[in-house]
């Protein structure tokens, strides 16, 4: 096995950082190929957090290959806030970090845009991350995107942010805004940083291939989750890229045919930060419970995150979108104190039985979850890293979620440290 694509299975959040990281000590390439800044990436070493939302988190691995690959959008201040902090921390980024040439580039104008179509949306906002990534992406498919490449040639740039500064200046005058762009000071402003991102910059689908014909061991991380996906998640309530493991293809160059393995990363409950349906979300004290015993709050917005219980329904789904190979479940231990716990089995749709995810997002949302309740472990499993120390209960939801999906459960974490984790079958995971 020589590729492995690690996928949030719900509303992004999942706790993957913490998985990858410990996949990553495996690998010996890792590769972001979907979002941008909106990603928020926590892992937690011993008594140290880092966080992160465009380093690919195998940068905690001296000597890996860390690659952000053409789907990911590129916001160049936040990226070098990153690089600088980390190499504050110790971890100098150098020639271990490859940056594709087809990364599109976020501009300020991006942020104010996302601002101003959010306030414009009124009580429909979608209570996006406002890290300007989903202008970035209407452009790129506009075809009037900004791309790495593009920075390195003043002319084609200047011609570019002309063309884009025009555009989004008449929709802040329109919007009577006062804030205006002017295309030559954007340039002045990305020369340091575009000298700065030149040795990062290469071909990363001929590296990737490269590496994979030599047998290296290549980790695509993906963030987000399933059900942000633009094309597969509950539109228009999503994000504005893929992450969705067929994603790791598009985003990366690399085909599928050469993916090798899936794993789905799983919260032991569930989460969505921003707008959008969520049948299983638990508005009382339980909702606050998790909320409080998961730390249930954004990364890289800081938001409470709505909380939730399994949604079986929603997860056979995104087993069937992903093609996943093995699962992966997070944050178990915060169940740890609850007698009882409601897993969603299916949807009822106005007195219709639902078993299938609805593709459409108004369906969804009247759908109410039909529970079935599992017996709690009462007992503490935080940091536990032996199966036999799993309560049987426990046992008995990790097969629950088997059951549903056909698919092993291969990992279950335990607390958000990288060695708060239980191997249930090693083969499934390995790279
Ligand atoms: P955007 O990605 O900033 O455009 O936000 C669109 C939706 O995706 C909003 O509901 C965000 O809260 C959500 N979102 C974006 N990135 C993440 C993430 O990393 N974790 C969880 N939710 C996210």
């Amino acid at each position: 096995m020589t590729t492995l694509v690690l996928v949030g299975l719900q509303w992004g959040d999942e706790g993957k950082a913490t998985i990858v990281d410990v996949f990553a000590a495996q690998a010996d390439v890792v590769v972001r190929y979907s979002g941008g800044a909106n990603a928020g990436h926590t892992v937690v070493i011993g008594t140290e957090k880092f966080v992160f939302h465009l380093l690919p988190v195998g940068v905690l691995h001296p000597g890996k290959i860390c690659v952000i690959a053409n789907g990911v959008v590129i916001d160049l201040e936040q990226l070098f806030k990153e690089i600088d902090e980390m190499g504050s921390r110790g971890l100098k980024i150098g020639d271990n970090l490859l940056v594709s040439s087809r990364c599109h580039v976020t501009m300020p104008y991006h942020k104010s845009i996302e601002k101003l179509a959010e306030s414009l949306r009124g009580k429909q906002a979608l209570e996006t991350t406002l890290r300007g990534v989903g202008p970035t992406i209407v452009d790129k498919f506009a075809r009037s995107g900004v791309m790495v490449a593009d920075l390195f040639h003043e002319r084609i740039l200047l011609d570019k942010l002309r063309r884009n500064t025009s555009e989004k200046n008449l929709i802040l005058e329109r919007a009577g805004l006062s804030e205006r762009f002017d295309a030559d000071v954007i340039v002045q402003q990305l020369r340091p940083l575009t000298e700065r991102i030149r040795p990062f910059v290469a071909n990363t689908s001929m590296a990737l291939a490269d590496y994979i014909d030599r047998g290296k061991k290549v980790l695509f991380e993906g963030a987000q989750g399933t059900l942000l996906d633009i094309e597969h998640g509950t539109y228009p309530f999503v994000t504005s890229s893929h992450p969705v493991s067929g994603g790791a293809c598009t985003g990366s160059g690399v085909p599928p045919t050469k993916i090798d393995r899936v794993v789905g990363v799983l919260k032991a409950y569930c989460t969505r930060v921003g707008a959008g349906p969520f049948p299983t979300e638990d508005l009382g004290d339980a909702g606050k419970l998790l909320r409080e015993r998961g730390k249930e709050f954004g990364a890289t917005t800081g938001r409470p995150r709505r909380c939730g219980w399994l949604d079986l329904v929603a997860l056979r789904y995104a087993a069937r979108i992903n093609g996943i190979t093995s699962i992966v479940v997070t944050k178990m231990d915060v169940l740890d104190v609850l007698e009882e716990i409601p897993v969603c089995i299916a949807y009822d749709y106005g007195g219709e039985r639902l078993m299938e995810f609805p593709p459409e997002v108004d369906v969804l949302a009247d759908c109410r979850p039909v529970y079935e309740r599992l017996a709690g472990w009462r007992q503490s499993t935080r940091g536990v890293t032996d199966r036999e120390q799993l309560p049987s209960n426990a046992m008995s939801y990790l097969g629950r979620i088997e059951k549903e999906t056909g698919v092993a459960v291969a990992l279950v974490s335990t607390g958000p440290r990288r060695d708060e984790t239980v191997v249930l079958q090693r083969d499934l995971i390995s790279l």
